[in-house]
């Protein structure tokens, strides 16, 4: 059969072997279950944002290799480049990074109701809950036909993310008042840890974090962000509903239970036994594992190589509690023994299972770490936004196999 669907795509001229890949796959899915679950490999729109080789665990944004921004570029020219398509010059850079400081204030409207929120509301709810909110200070948000007014507003809300996250940690609706910022992202980490924001290096290592989660294709909460924008609802409503899905454990929220899952653990000596007995529940390990890379995931390798490296050695800067010395032990063997177990299956170390632990070393609470994500992430979500508009896209509406009762009548 699978011969017969690679004749067909020959005939309708789909000739490179990695696409008749897979749409063989989606082909073979329809005939065997005749939906797709998950929408696994179905692509749902055209996309010039960003890109993934999941084979060779390749991730590019706009074209350039994710590693080379990292490596090059700050937040604001990672931002300009995914809202616009190009990086910009200098004083763009400078006009962005104006901008993201100026509007980063919140109503107090808004921080009022965020500081009487319950505390054992979850930061991510917290912060989808804010972002709802801030639309009652744009009574213009439902006129999006116009691009470079919702670039504006697009900015402006980037810009208040981190406070709605200042605001809620600190309980301080002023707890950043009088204080001046070199760069978004130094603010953006005073949001999280005033301590760590005084220390360039962290700060760097952070910008970099935020950069290499800036966006990663139609993942499900970019769906989410596209699917709610396609009804032409609001950025705010968009942006909100992405942060509700990527609270979830199996996307952004994995990062915090990798922590747990190392505690956990506690010793290296103890990672086989607690791998072995979550295969043989069938439970997933959290932090490995990938819809679409089936190698390593190009930004855990930077993780890896990059930046834990300068956290992680004996003349660091900073001074790191050996509690997380130990967890990192911790980390490695689990990394080792999952490679070994499941490396075969196409199941690596993700972004998340090396995320935690530089979250931690710059002081941040563990039930943070998810925001941290939507803090990077904020910037695609809002390019695929944008390009939703900008390419009219129709309202997703997919359709569904009825599997329940035929019709039938009350009977009294
Ligand atoms: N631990 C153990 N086994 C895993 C695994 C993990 N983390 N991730 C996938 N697998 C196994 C599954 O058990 C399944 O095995 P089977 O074919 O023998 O049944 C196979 O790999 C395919 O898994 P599936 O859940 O169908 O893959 P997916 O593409 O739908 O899921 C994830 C991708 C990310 C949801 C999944 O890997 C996962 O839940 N990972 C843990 C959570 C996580 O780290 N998320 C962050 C992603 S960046």
């Amino acid at each position: 059969m699978l011969e017969k669907i690679k004749e067909c795509l020959c005939v309708c001229n789909i000739t490179e072997e990695r696409t008749q890949k897979e749409y063989s796959e989606i082909i073979s899915t329809l005939f065997d279950k005749g939906y797709f679950p998950g929408l696994k490999g179905i692509p749902i729109v055209e996309s010039t944002i960003s890109n993934i080789d999941g084979e060779k665990g390749i991730l590019t944004f706009r074209g350039y290799p994710v590693e080379e921004l990292a490596n090059n570029c700050s937040y604001e020219e990672v931002c300009f480049l995914l809202l616009t398509g190009e990086l910009p010059n200098k004083k763009e850079q400078e006009e962005l990074r104006r901008k993201l400081l100026t509007h980063k204030k919140v109503d107090s409207k808004v921080t009022d109701l965020i500081t009487n929120m319950d505390r054992n509301l979850h930061p991510m709810y917290m912060l989808s809950t804010g972002v709802l909110l801030l639309q009652g200070s744009d009574n213009t948000s439902f006129n999006i036909q116009n691009q470079k007014e919702n670039i504006e507003r697009v900015i402006r809300l980037i810009a208040k993310l981190p406070t709605l996250i200042g605001v809620y940690r600190t309980n301080n609706p002023n707890f950043a008042e009088g204080k001046e910022f070199n760069s978004f992202a130094q603010y953006a980490l005073y949001c999280l840890d005033e301590g760590s924001s005084q220390n360039q290096k962290l700060v760097d290592i952070f910008e970099k974090l935020l950069i290499l989660h800036a966006d990663h294709t139609i993942n499900n909460s970019t769906f989410s962000v596209r699917a709610v924008g396609s009804s032409h609802a609001s950025i705010f409503a968009s942006i909100a509903s992405a942060i509700n899905s990527l609270s979830g454990p199996l996307h952004g929220g994995a990062n915090e239970k990798v922590i747990k899952m190392l505690e956990e653990i506690e010793v290296p000596e103890n990672a086989e036994e607690y791998i072995n007995n979550k295969k043989s529940q069938g439970e997933k390990i959290m932090g490995l594992g990938h819809r679409v890379y089936k190698t390593y995931d190009p930004r855990g390798v930077y993780f890896k190589k990059e930046l834990l490296p300068q956290i992680f050695n004996d003349n660091n800067p900073f001074e790191i509690d050996s509690s997380l010395e130990d967890l990192y032990k911790v980390a490695e063997e689990v990394e080792e023994i999952a490679l070994k177990q499941l490396g075969s299956k196409g199941i690596y170390p993700n972004v998340d299972f090396w995320s935690g632990l530089i979250l931690k070393a710059m002081n941040i609470k563990s039930n943070y770490f998810t925001t941290i994500f939507a803090l990077g992430r904020i910037m695609g979500w809002s390019a695929h936004w944008l390009e939703n508009i900008e390419s009219k896209s129709s309202i997703f509406r997919p359709k569904q196999l009825y599997k329940g009762s035929e019709i039938r009548s009350i009977k009294k």
